[in-house]
């Protein structure tokens, strides 16, 4: 819903200055318009910190959509690239490489499971994950050829690819790319009896978020994800759970299906698997479900090459001891009691796992964007997502300083967009 006024708005609770606007206008004129970005535009970062064009300081509270779980240039992963970029970056698959087996290792114990398949972004690491579950039902389950049904949830997000955007519910994702891969139900999030109902002789998989992320940070009943595993496990079909925005401790976990007590048979990780300085992403499951795939059936020329890799181990070392993910936990709750006292100011819903809130605003006070960009005007960079729902993702890092001075300024946008509106 758009609000009358809203330009008049913008300009209330935050003037781009007239370098951001130049930038931006000439930008425009020459770059795809596939996003709508916040009228800011970022020349440096670190830990964290954002600073613009203009040396404006900013808190992130995105984080790139959880791939700065560690925040900005985190030096520890910093130094593991440099180290890397100096001895070797690239190899191919060709031949083998000393970083990316360890990498295997480090991430199968991380996150509890016997081999991974490495790629390079979230997208097509889910390809591989639907590619792996559609060759596990012709070989193994002996579903018969093209006949493989993949069960996924109303209102998913799992990338953009042509494969993936076939089996999302939104239009804006969906319309006028098809014609559109068959093979996939969607039923609707949260729901386990209509997923059990959607179940064929044919179904190999269930692909699901543990939390839908672009959907508004929506958290599904506490039995759901035990329910399906169990729904999945007795009827021979695979759990896929896309852990790619919740994994890697956002939510107080290293994953969310541990925070549910659920092991799935493929979990897909990427975004903060790079740390935020390279695309890398993974498919990691069973033997016996990865094991499917031959020589020549899947790959990529970047995906696991000794770069990524470095990176990907260094990120595995940061989650290890668990302390990320436990200050996530803790942090959450000091965002949820700061978020859970204004009410009356016009945040009428919240949900939030760790460090992972999606709040929504009071639609007759503010559309989701226009508090986005009041917050701007107060040095805190968010993003909305579907109407009148804002999120924050900040680096796991932040200290609970940082929430407060974030939480502070959310009551002060509202504040200002409300004076806006009172006028
Ligand atoms: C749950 C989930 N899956 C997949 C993706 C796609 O990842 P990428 O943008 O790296 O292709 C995203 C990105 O937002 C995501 O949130």
């Amino acid at each position: 819903m758009l609000h009358a006024g809203t330009e008049e708005l913008v300009a209330y609770t935050h003037a781009p200055s007239p370098r951001t606007q130049d930038l931006i206008g000439r930008e425009s004129s020459v770059l795809a318009h596939n996003y709508h970005p916040l009228p800011v535009v970022v020349k440096k970062a670190r830990a964290q910190w954002v600073w613009d064009v203009d040396g404006t300081k900013y808190l992130d509270c995105l984080a790139a959509y959880s791939a700065l779980n560690f925040g900005h240039q985190h030096p520890a992963l910093v130094r593991a690239v440099k180290k890397q970029l100096r001895t070797l970056s690239l190899t191919s698959r060709a031949v083998h490489n000393d970083q990316l087996g360890p990498f295997a290792e480090e991430l199968t114990a991380l996150v509890g499971q016997d081999m991974v398949l490495p790629m390079n972004t979230g997208a097509e690491a889910v390809e591989t994950a639907v590619k792996i579950a559609r060759a596990w039902g012709y070989r193994v389950k002996e579903v018969p050829s093209n006949r493989a049904h993949i069960i996924v949830a109303n209102n998913n997000f799992h990338g953009r690819t042509l494969g993936i955007v076939s089996f999302s519910t939104d239009p804006d994702a969906r319309d006028d790319f098809g014609p559109y891969l068959p093979g996939f139900t969607a039923v609707p999030y949260g729901d386990a009896d209509a997923l059990r109902q959607a179940i064929t002789k044919d179904t190999v998989a269930v692909l699901l978020e543990p939390i839908q992320g672009e959907a508004g940070i929506v958290i599904p009943p506490a039995d759901y994800l035990p329910e399906v595993r169990r729904i999945t496990a007795e009827n021979n079909v695979l759990f896929i759970a896309d852990e790619i925005q919740s994994g890697l401790g956002r939510t107080g976990a290293t994953l969310q299906v541990q925070n549910v007590g659920v092991q799935p048979d493929m979990v897909i990780m990427g975004k903060a698997l790079g740390g935020g300085l390279l695309p890398v992403s993974a498919v990691a499951g069973r033997a016996d479900v990865m094991g499917v795939i031959h020589p020549g059936q899947h790959g990529s020329t970047f995906g696991g090459n000794p770069l990524a890799a470095a990176v990907g181990r260094a990120v595995v070392k940061l989650l290890e001891p668990g302390s990320l993910q436990a200050s996530a936990k803790e942090l959450g709750r000091v965002m949820r009691e700061r978020l859970e006292s204004m009410g009356p100011r016009g945040v009428v819903g919240i949900r939030q796992e760790g460090l992972w809130a999606g709040v929504d605003i009071d639609p007759e006070l503010a559309t989701g964007r226009e508090v986005a960009e009041a917050l701007v005007g107060r040095g805190v960079l968010t993003k909305d997502t579907h109407g009148s729902t804002l999120r924050f993702a900040p680096p796991l890092i932040v200290t609970e300083r940082d929430v407060h001075f974030a939480m502070d300024q959310l009551e002060g946008a509202l504040g200002d967009v409300a004076a806006f509106r009172s006028h």
